[in-house]
C-alpha cells in the first residue's frame, strides 16, 4: 500500500490504542461489575457506599425538637410552621457536638428575603405578606417587634 494511506491508518490505529489504554487505566474497577445493562448496572457499585457515608448538612426540623421543643412547638402553631428551622439558622450538621451552636441571624435581610414586597404576577412569593423595608420601621430589627417563631399579627403585645 501506499504510505499515504499507511501513515492516516496508523495514525488511527494508534488513536484507538490510546483510548483503549486510557480506559482501562481510569475507569474504577467496580464499575459495572453486575453485567454489562445500561439500565441497571452501568455505574460504579462503590457510589453506594460513598454516598452513604456522605455527611448530611440538613438535619430537618423534627431533629431540633428533642432539645428546642419551646421553638419547635411555637413555630408549629405559627403561620411560620412550613419555614424550616435551617432556612433561618443554617445547616445543623452534627450540631450540637459540630458546631456546637447554629448562627442566629437578627438582620432586616433575613425577613426580606421573604418579605419585601416583590410584585412577581402570578407567584407564591407575591402572596407572601409583604412589607415596603423603606417604609416599615426602617432602621430597626424586625426581631424587636416581631416573633420569628410566632410571626402571627394577632399575637402580637
Ligand atoms: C441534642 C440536643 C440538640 C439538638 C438536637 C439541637 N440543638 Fe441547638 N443547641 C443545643 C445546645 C446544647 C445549644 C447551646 C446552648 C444554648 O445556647 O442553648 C444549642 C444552640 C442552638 C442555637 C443557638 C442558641 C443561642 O442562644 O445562641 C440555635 C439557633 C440552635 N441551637 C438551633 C438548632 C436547630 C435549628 C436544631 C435542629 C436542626 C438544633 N438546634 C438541634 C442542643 C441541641
Ligand atoms: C423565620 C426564621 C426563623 C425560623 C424558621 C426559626 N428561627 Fe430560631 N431564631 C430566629 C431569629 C431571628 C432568632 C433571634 C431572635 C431574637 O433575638 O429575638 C432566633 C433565635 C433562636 C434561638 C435562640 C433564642 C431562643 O429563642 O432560645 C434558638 C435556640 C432557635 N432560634 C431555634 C430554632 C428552632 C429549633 C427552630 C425550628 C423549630 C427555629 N429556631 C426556627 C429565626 C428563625
Ligand atoms: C417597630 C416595630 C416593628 C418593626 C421593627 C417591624 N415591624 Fe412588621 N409590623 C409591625 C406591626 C405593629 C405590624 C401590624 C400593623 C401593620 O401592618 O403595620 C406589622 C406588620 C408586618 C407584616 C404584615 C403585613 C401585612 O399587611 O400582612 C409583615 C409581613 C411584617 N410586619 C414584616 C416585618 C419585617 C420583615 C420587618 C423587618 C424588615 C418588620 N416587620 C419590622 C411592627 C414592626
Ligand atoms: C422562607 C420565607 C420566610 C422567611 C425567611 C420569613 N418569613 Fe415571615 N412568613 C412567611 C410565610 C410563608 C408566612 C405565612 C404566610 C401565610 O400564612 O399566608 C409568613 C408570615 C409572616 C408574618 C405575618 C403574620 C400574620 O399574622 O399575618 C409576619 C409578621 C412575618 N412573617 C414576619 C417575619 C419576620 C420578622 C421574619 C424574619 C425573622 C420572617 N417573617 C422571615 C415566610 C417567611
Amino acid at each position: 500500500m501506499k504510505n499515504h494511506v499507511l501513515r492516516p491508518l496508523f495514525a488511527a490505529m494508534a488513536l484507538v490504542a490510546l483510548i483503549l489504554t486510557a480506559r482501562a487505566l481510569m475507569v474504577p474497577s467496580d464499575f459495572g461489575v453486575h453485567g454489562k445493562s445500561f439500565t441497571y448496572n452501568f455505574y460504579r457499585a462503590g457510589a453506594v457506599s460513598d454516598w452513604k457515608n456522605f455527611p448530611v448538612s440538613y438535619k430537618g426540623g423534627g431533629s431540633c425538637v428533642e432539645c428546642h421543643d419551646e421553638n419547635a412547638e411555637s413555630l408549629a402553631a405559627s403561620r411560620h410552621q412550613i419555614i424550616q428551622c435551617e432556612n433561618c439558622h443554617g445547616p445543623a450538621r452534627n450540631h450540637p457536638e459540630d458546631p456546637e451552636t447554629l448562627t442566629i441571624n437578627r438582620s432586616r435581610d433575613l425577613c426580606l428575603r421573604c418579605h419585601a414586597d416583590l410584585p412577581y404576577p402570578g407567584s407564591l412569593r407575591s402572596e407572601l405578606p409583604a412589607i415596603d423595608p423603606g417604609e416599615h420601621n426602617p432602621g430597626e430589627a424586625c426581631v424587636e417587634c416581631h416573633n420569628p417563631h410566632n410571626p402571627n399579627l394577632e399575637d402580637m403585645e
